[in-house]
């Protein structure tokens, strides 16, 4: 079956049962600056999940584009994906464990045919914050799955979160057995040997968690995912994702042009390609921040691994043609950014091939003084830099370092990449949390700034405008707000101005307590609604401001200094961001 079967016969299914199909979410989150990619179905859905009511109701079915980069260094082994569609449904506040569970069996073993042998089901095994699921295990046992194939796992296999923070619960996956033989006596579906394969995983969101751990939502959900290429690969009855309809062709190609043969390199170009078409469809740009960071890393790698097959580079557009015309099926919206997604890309390559030409000339230099000092190993700060600075990979650079006799440590250099790679996990992790992470005096201020900033852009700009994100750090506040064009030198003064002026009047800043409803009468700003209870914090300046908010602020507004627009940009479609500082 090919995914576009699979995918309408998923979203048909639950039509008949009551959903409503909605689109997939860019894989560029839209209003969410805080993420860098959505990476699940219930991404773009979390306000629903907290209880806030979605305009197409409680039972919502969709297929969602997703990426996740976690584990970019694996693609090119038989599994791993960078780019991957998320088929889902949910309930929201409507059927819980049951249905579900019904539904989901009937789909696989009816819709798709799956036999019920090669099912096995796992459940949550129970701990302090959440008890055993045995309403699961007995939902299953009603649909026909054996006891033997219902296991029992704790939170590192059963339990679901989209990072540390958020809606989320224990859940029951569902795996597909291949029919290879158990690796050991007490092989079973949480072994990674490659007997069971996870096809589905359904999470009953009823818990939120912070940092002061979980709390009950005040609706029961169901949030399920279910891996479409893993699932047209599984009905081929192919052994990887490569060998189905969606990357067959560009494998082909592959193998056509190149010189060399290697398989993992195949893969490589050929993933990286799909998810680099699939984040430019979406408005995504190569640089050397965030997101355009991270595409310009999947290029780089797409490139690489061209030139080690050594396929002639000014084949890429031809190639790049039969990936798109693979994926147009899927996503028909692909045909109308054919030629923006060629020029980006082919423009990156043409980037990276110079920037490795300046590598070589650096390399030269390095080896010198290698050899000159008397050494025969490349110090590895050295080999890092050429990596880091001309994207010169290591391998590469070993391969240089063999034909002029000397040597590279790949070992010593795989230890410093690591621990370079847990420094800037630990910073992007840092910014991920976004908003508020840290509040000092000076986050304090910029945090009552963005109020004012807020209620400033109302008046000057209109009413549609609403603030869609926020980040502070000691330097420097930035506002993310719905605004359609960019901002005139004259709105940036009227809207600076005004903010100075609110500063200057000495306002005192109240924190009020109060129902939600009443403050919602009174026309306070939420930015998600469903983020508070009945009885909500709302922080009120003069008659200027009124927003939900946990604080904390300052008491006066006098406190804040000077305020200062730096710029003023594009954040997303539709959304506008403003960078300022106080003085
Ligand atoms: N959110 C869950 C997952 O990503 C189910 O959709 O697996």
């Amino acid at each position: 079956m090919k995914c576009i079967e699979i995918r309408n016969k998923y979203l048909n299914f639950f039509k008949k049962n009551n959903h409503v199909v909605i689109p997939s979410a860019p894989v560029i989150p839209e209003n969410d600056p805080s993420v860098l990619f959505t990476t699940a179905g219930m991404q773009p859905l979390v306000p629903y999940l907290l209880g806030q009511k979605h305009p197409s109701g409680t039972r919502l079915t969709d297929y969602q584009k997703c990426i996740r980069t976690n584990d970019i260094d694996e693609v090119g082994d038989n599994r791993h994906l960078t780019y991957f569609e998320m088929l889902g449904n949910w309930s929201l506040g409507d059927y819980f464990k049951e249905e579900s569970i019904a539904m989901s069996y009937e789909f696989l073993t009816k819709e798709l045919q799956i036999p019920n042998e090669k099912l096995s089901v796992t459940c949550f095994a129970g701990d302090n914050d959440c008890e055993r699921d045995n309403v699961s295990f007995e939902c299953w046992k009603k649909a026909g799955i054996p006891e033997e194939r219902i296991y029992f796992f704790g939170k590192e296999d059963n339990w679901w979160i989209a990072g540390e923070e958020g809606p989320c619960g224990p859940d029951t996956e569902i795996f597909y057995d291949t029919g290879k033989p158990k690796c050991s006596p007490n092989c079973n579906p949480s072994c990674n040997c490659g007997k069971y394969v996870e096809i589905w995983n359904n999470v009953f969101m009823e818990f939120y968690k912070d940092k002061n751990g979980y709390t009950k939502l005040k609706q029961q959900n169901v949030d399920t995912g279910l891996g479409l290429e893993r699932m047209a690969m599984l009905l081929q009855k192919k052994e990887t994702p490569f060998e189905i309809e969606i990357f067959a062709p560009v494998m082909q190609k592959l193998e056509e042009y190149q010189v060399q043969d290697i398989i993992e390199s195949r893969r490589i170009v050929a993933e990286h390609l799909r998810s680099s078409v699939m984040i430019i469809n979406d408005g995504g740009r190569p640089s050397n921040v965030d997101r355009g960071y991270i595409l310009r890393r999947l290029l780089r790698r797409m490139t690489r691994h061209m030139n080690k097959l050594e396929i002639d580079l000014n084949k890429l557009a031809e190639i790049i043609d039969v990936s798109i015309d693979a994926l147009k099926e899927l996503y028909p919206e692909l045909e109308k950014n054919r030629e923006t997604i060629k020029k980006v890309i082919i423009e990156e390559k043409d980037k990276f091939i110079k920037t490795l030409k300046n590598g070589e000339r650096e390399f030269e230099k390095v080896a010198n003084k290698t050899i000159n000092g008397g050494k025969d190993t490349i110090e590895t700060q050295a080999v890092f830099n050429l990596y880091e600075t001309y994207g010169f990979p290591p391998e590469m650079t070993e391969e240089l370092a063999q034909e002029k006799g000397i040597k590279v440590d790949m070992k010593d250099y795989q230890k410093l990449f690591e621990e370079h790679q847990a420094k800037s996990r630990i910073g992007s992790e840092n910014k991920f949390k976004g908003g508020l992470a840290s509040t000092g005096e000076i986050e304090t201020k910029y945090h009552t700034a963005t109020h004012l900033l807020n209620a400033a852009l109302k008046k000057v700009l209109g009413d549609h405008v609403h603030q869609k994100g926020s980040n502070i750090t000691a330097e420097r506040m930035r506002f993310d707000f719905s605004h359609n064009a960019k901002m005139t030198d004259e709105e940036k003064q009227k809207v600076e101005d005004l903010v100075n002026e609110y500063i200057k009047q000495d306002i005192k800043v109240e924190k009020l307590e109060m129902k939600k409803e009443d403050a919602l009468k009174l026309g306070a700003e939420a930015m998600f609604l469903d983020k508070y209870g009945d009885e909500v914090t709302v922080y009120k300046i003069g008659d200027i401001s009124l927003e939900f908010c946990g604080g904390p602020h300052v008491e006066h507004t006098g406190e804040l200094g000077t305020f200062k627009i730096k710029k003023e940009e594009a954040s997303s479609s539709g959304v506008r961001r403003i960078k300022a500082i106080l003085l």
